[in-house]
């Protein structure tokens, strides 16, 4: 008898809990204080733009309303019509998928905010630390850490803290500042055609981004966030129409350019990926990772094809060939080595580095920085030794040394068409130097100073 009373007193109590809950925080549920990070915890791994379970995206309000595969996810003011709820609450809510299902209180807390409204009050762009209207403002010149040509040679991008500023061909000109969410820039690529500019970078262990500007307007075309770590090494394939990245967590990606969905993911490496690189015909993918192997992969179905080196160093930086399947890599013990980009044939036979074509003279410290001329027949190298040098394909003869850098260089760029190298790293200064000769050209600081506004160019 007690037993049988103890248990209505149970019923009643369980019954009662949502009602107490309710009546504890009378306060309205906020969508941005208590949704959100609901929704970050337990939903956005599989609902997000780059991974669309059941067509759903549930990373801004807009897109979470919209729904899934199967329309809107909530119904403003009514809960019992809400798909959300459906999926998240009962004894075995289908959702989420995997992973702990939502505490009772949680889902209450759903309940609540479709129950009275369902409103957005995310704060205008609260992650948004700067915008076009509110651009950074600097003290003294940050680190570069990427550098591009667009293929007509008429502008460089460069890499600043939370933006990339595009300036003239003269390089003292500045053309636009295309402010972004990510404060670091790792790595820029222009498509073949010029049309876009990709940008790859993020928050140390927060988020990974991929920016895609428009070239012609100057203006934010698109935003993918991927992963919780920076994005390295971003290339596009031929046609355009993908995007191949590194990352911190292991992986390689490749993304479509308009949706940013995701098509490949390789998790071979053992350690992070630095580069990436389309073949000639855009059929595989090269990647270059700190577990020093360089890894082909079929770019229609992810299929590892084959490590392409003997594993000597951590590969820092790829740079392909402009116009053949020949790929020259920069390592953390300081040797540049040209392989061809092809299956490792040799790999039980004595010589097991068939592949490799030409190896340089080593350089002072890790290389962070390489690249082909835009004829293919000299490479240029970068890194912790500061100097930037060149080399001769053919036999591997240096012939031109760039110098004067105050610390490491962490990029360069050819120029398309002129006997020019940019260059950037520790000090924040771009320079311009000779490729025949070595000297200095020009240098300057490409942002804005605090004491110095920025020159608005006529365009
Ligand atoms: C591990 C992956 C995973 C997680 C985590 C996850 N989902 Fe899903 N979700 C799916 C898949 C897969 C589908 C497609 C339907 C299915 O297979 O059941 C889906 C479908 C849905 C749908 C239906 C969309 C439609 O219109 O068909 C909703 C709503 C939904 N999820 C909400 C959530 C919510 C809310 C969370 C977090 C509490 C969540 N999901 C967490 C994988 C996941």
């Amino acid at each position: 008898m007690a037993k049988l009373k103890n248990r209505i007193l149970i019923f009643a109590l369980v019954a009662m809990l949502p009602s107490a809950t309710w009546a504890q925080t009378a306060k309205p549920v906020s969508y941005h204080r208590d949704i959100v990070p609901l929704l970050k915890r337990s939903c956005t791994g599989c609902h997000h733009p780059g991974k669309l379970k059941g067509e759903l995206d549930v990373t801004t309000y807009a897109a979470f309303l919209k729904g899934g595969k199967h329309g809107a996810s909530f119904k403003a003011g009514s809960p019992k019509e809400s798909r959300v709820i459906e999926e998240i609450s009962g004894d075995e809510p289908s959702m989420p998928k995997e992973g702990d299902p939502l505490s009772k209180a949680e889902v209450a807390l759903f309940e609540r905010w479709i129950a009275e409204g369902a409103k957005d009050d995310s704060p205008a762009q609260a992650t948004l630390a700067f915008s076009k209207a509110k651009p950074p403002i600097y003290k003294k010149p940050p680190v570069i850490s990427a550098l591009a040509f667009s293929p007509d040679g008429k502008t460089l991008a460069v890499s600043g803290y939370h933006e990339v500023l595009l300036h003239s061909e003269e390089g003292t000109n500045a053309l636009a500042r295309l402010v972004g969410e990510s404060p670091r820039i790792e790595s820029l690529a222009y498509s073949a055609d010029g049309k876009w500019l990709a940008v790859s970078g993020g928050a140390p262990s927060q988020f990974g981004e991929i920016q895609i500007w428009s070239t012609s307007s100057n203006g934010l075309v698109k935003s993918f966030k991927i992963s919780s770590d920076s994005l390295y090494g971003v290339s596009f394939s031929p046609d355009g129409q993908r995007i191949a990245f590194g990352c911190a967590d292991k992986t390689m990606r490749i993304i479509s350019t308009s949706d940013g969905k995701e098509l490949i993911k390789l998790d071979n490496h053992s350690d992070w990926v630095f580069g990436t690189l389309w073949t000639v015909d855009g059929k595989r993918v090269l990647t270059g990772s700190r577990d020093r192997a360089m890894k082909l992969i079929d770019a229609a179905n992810g299929q590892f094809i084959d490590d392409i080196n003997k594993l000597l160093e951590g590969v820092l930086c790829i740079a392909r060939h402009p116009k053949e399947d020949l790929v020259v890599y920069g390592g953390d013990m300081g040797a540049a080595r040209i392989y061809k980009i092809a299956e490792n044939q040799g790999r039980t036979a004595a010589n097991n580095d068939v592949n490799m074509q030409r190896e340089f003279e080593r350089q002072p410290g890790p290389i962070r920085a390489i690249s082909y001329a835009p004829d293919g027949n000299t490479i240029a190298v970068g890194g912790m030794g500061g100097e930037v040098r060149i080399y001769k394909t053919s036999d591997g003869a240096r012939v031109a040394t760039c110098a004067g850098h105050d610390g490491a260089v962490f990029t360069l760029a050819f120029h398309p068409t002129r006997k020019l190298i940019a260059t950037g790293g520790f000090d924040g200064l771009v320079r311009w130097f000779d490729t025949s000769s070595g000297e200095l050209v020009k240098k300057f600081v490409p942002v804005p100073l605090k004491s110095e506004p920025m020159q608005k160019a006529a365009k």
